[in-house]
């Protein structure tokens, strides 16, 4: 029976100018590009130039987005942007796109899974497309979290950087078989008991600051293999698939030994995972968006490819989506 799938018709990405090399840490903080090497597999990072929001970053993803697409902003139903560094509390950072980018219909907003945001902003994409509420959705996620990092603190401010990817869906009919194009399956958790292990501490509502970082790096890694390979196993069997099936696996660029133990325990040789968090850090909600747009654009992800894709943040929420491009 023909089902509705949303299809992946184009991608694009956005890194800030300036780069910084892990011994640019050392010079400040009593830390080493070996330790941060061998740790994290982060080598090096970009950050927003000053004054550059993380809506400037995610115009760009959008634009280079639409250009592949060979699509106008006006084509596009919705933006879903997912982000935990938005320009204002509120309105939405995904309004301010919508106006940069020239899109005067439709509608737009924010969704705020932290690290897991762009497979949350995904199933929702998926999900109106699905229902019919929209045609054709654009997908971002981007941050600056830059600007949320204690600079003191050697234990998170090696981790991240800043950055914006973005893929455009489109309903298509399929058959409703693990052959079709586009997303096949979703997996979405949370777990709010496990607040502490990873926030934010400021906010709205409590200290009226923005505040920075903190996690507990050593339980978070902990929790995010075990977590990301069972909801990879899950988001599969949703999708009448196997870890066999897959092409690719496109995880959160995090750490490169939560990448490599995920991978070893859904038994994917790592000749089959995309890597990105050398160049790029942690880029939370845009750290799948960038890697499945660098992928692509460097000809290592081909349409057809069946990918996997999952993440694990704050909250801690985590997710899966199973995607053939
Ligand atoms: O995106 C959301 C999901 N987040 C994650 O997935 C992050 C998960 N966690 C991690 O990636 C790792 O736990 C870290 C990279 C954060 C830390 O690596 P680790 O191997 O778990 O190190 P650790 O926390 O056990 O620390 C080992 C040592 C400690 O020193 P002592 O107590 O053994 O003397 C730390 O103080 O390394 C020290 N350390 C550092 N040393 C040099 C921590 N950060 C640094 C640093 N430079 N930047």
């Amino acid at each position: 029976m023909g089902v509705i799938r949303a299809v992946v018709k184009g991608y694009g990405h956005y890194l800030p100018e300036r780069v910084v090399e892990n011994a640019e840490f050392a010079e400040t903080l009593d830390t080493s590009d070996e330790w941060i090497r061998t740790r994290t597999g982060i080598e090096r990072r970009h950050f927003a130039a000053e004054g550059q929001k993380t809506s400037d970053l995610a115009v760009e993803a959008a634009k280079a987005a639409l250009a592949k697409a060979g699509m106008k902003a006006s084509d596009l139903d919705a933006i879903i942007l997912a982000t935990a560094t938005p320009d204002q509390t509120f309105p939405s950072t995904a309004t301010r796109v919508q106006h940069a980018i020239g899109m005067k219909g439709g509608f737009a907003f924010d969704i705020q899974a932290v690290c897991a945001g762009f497979i949350f902003a995904l199933a929702n994409a998926n999900g109106m497309i699905q229902s019919g509420q929209a045609k054709t959705v654009m997908v971002i996620g981007a941050e600056t979290f830059s600007r949320i990092l204690d600079w003191e603190d050697r234990t998170t401010c090696v981790l991240f950087g800043d950055g914006a990817g973005a893929i455009i869906l489109q309903a298509e009919e399929g058959t409703g078989t693990g052959a079709d194009r586009g997303v096949l399956s979703t997996d979405l958790n949370s777990d709010g008991r496990f607040n502490d292990l990873l926030y934010v501490d400021g906010g709205v509502s409590s200290t009226g600051t923005t505040g920075v970082v903190r996690m507990q790096g050593q339980e978070v890694f902990k929790h995010a293999v075990s977590k990301l390979a069972a909801c990879g196993d899950t988001a599969l069997h949703k999708a009448g698939l196997t870890a066999g099936d897959l092409d690719w696996i496109v995880p959160h660029q995090a750490n490169l030994r939560i990448i490599k133990r995920t991978a070893q325990k859904m038994g994917i040789s790592m000749d089959h995972v995309v890597v990105t968090v050398q160049d790029h850090g942690n880029t939370s909600a845009a750290s799948i968006p960038l890697a499945l747009s660098v992928a692509a654009s460097r000809g290592q992800i081909k349409e057809g490819d069946l990918l996997l894709l999952e993440a694990i943040g704050g909250g801690l929420t985590w997710g899966a989506a199973v995607l053939r491009w």
